[in-house]
């Protein structure tokens, strides 16, 4: 499994430490446009080898897309981060050019790849490759439910004094601070649900802390969050590497699941070597489904400021 990662930035770093980390591909290839960069980072990751003990190669180059041909996944996390009291929304203009001309590079090398699209605003920019390149909908991924569910994990073990472990929980809908759906409903302590536990207002609490997930940590860091990122796009390509059938919440292309068409946004999915295997249909309530409309309406709205 060769694995692509676009951006050497702190998330393109880290998704590449991980990947290496889990030792399950044979080659990462990191590509940055800055100078030395993605050589640099590359460089000090493989020294790292030995310590952490992978075999995984990883290998940088500034700019020469022929080094990344026949990829099975490319990342894309190129692009600019959200700075402190930014929404990802604002990041549009600048991003949107970068990742149609990253993923048409990408494509022209790699005809067969799977791309996961984590350059924000996400859910828009995975739009955007829909609509730019020919790839049908089950290559295109969305990074972003797998990253919201895992802060959503770990504000309920918060809420609860419970091991992460003890604790599973998904987020749906829009990659965005207002769009995001922590499903609190169904989310569970070892199979109980978490409403026998906290209550109505505890669960608000956390729905609404997870939603802001990525923003508390931009006014901390100063700029985006790039470990759980990291992680979390790391699992999605160790399923489809490991052909593992997982389910992951992911933003993809719509074609009247959930009652919504022309729309990437997150769902749950099952993730295998062919990328999206299938788009699981859960029921939702109504006031969910409400939510999701609503969600929807925004991403669609950014959707609109695209020039296509
Ligand atoms: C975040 C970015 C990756 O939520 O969107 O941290």
């Amino acid at each position: 499994m060769k694995v692509t990662v676009v951006g050497a930035g702190a998330v393109g770093a880290s998704c590449a430490e991980y990947i290496a980390i889990k030792d399950f591909a044979s080659e990462v290839v990191v590509l940055d446009i800055k100078e030395g960069y993605a050589e640099g980072k590359a460089m000090d990751l493989m020294q790292t080898a030995s310590l952490n003990g992978f075999d995984t190669k990883i290998v940088g180059t500034t700019g020469d897309y022929s080094k990344t041909a026949n990829s099975d996944v490319c990342v894309i996390t190129s692009g600019i981060p959200r700075k402190p009291g930014m929404t990802r929304e604002e990041l549009i203009g600048i991003n949107a050019g970068i990742v149609k001309s990253v993923s048409s590079s990408l494509i022209e090398q790699s005809p067969n790849t799977i791309i996961i699209v984590v350059s924000n605003p996400m859910d828009t920019m995975a739009y955007l490759v829909h609509k730019t390149t020919d790839l049908p909908r089950n290559r295109i991924i969305g990074m972003g439910g797998a990253l919201d569910s895992a802060r959503f994990k770990y504000r309920l073990a918060e809420a609860l004094g419970a091991p992460i472990s003890d604790v599973d929980g998904m987020v749906v809908g829009g990659h965005s601070d207002k769009g995001m759906i922590p499903l609190t409903r169904m989310a569970t302590r070892n199979s109980v649900p978490v409403t026998e536990f906290l209550s109505e207002e505890r669960l608000e609490k956390v729905a609404a802390d997870t939603k802001v997930g990525g923003a508390t940590l931009t006014g901390l860091l100063g700029t985006s969050a790039w470990y759980a990122p990291g992680a979390a796009v790391s699992g999605m390509v160790q399923a489809i590497a490991c052909d593992s059938q997982k389910m992951f919440p992911v933003s993809t292309l719509l074609e009247g699941e959930y009652d919504l068409t022309d729309i990437s946004i997150g769902v749950p999915v099952i993730l295998g070597r062919k990328g999206i295997e299938k788009i699981v249909e859960i029921d939702l309530t109504n006031a969910e489904k409400a939510k999701m409309r609503e969600s929807a309406e925004a991403v669609k709205k950014t959707n609109g400021l695209l020039e296509l």
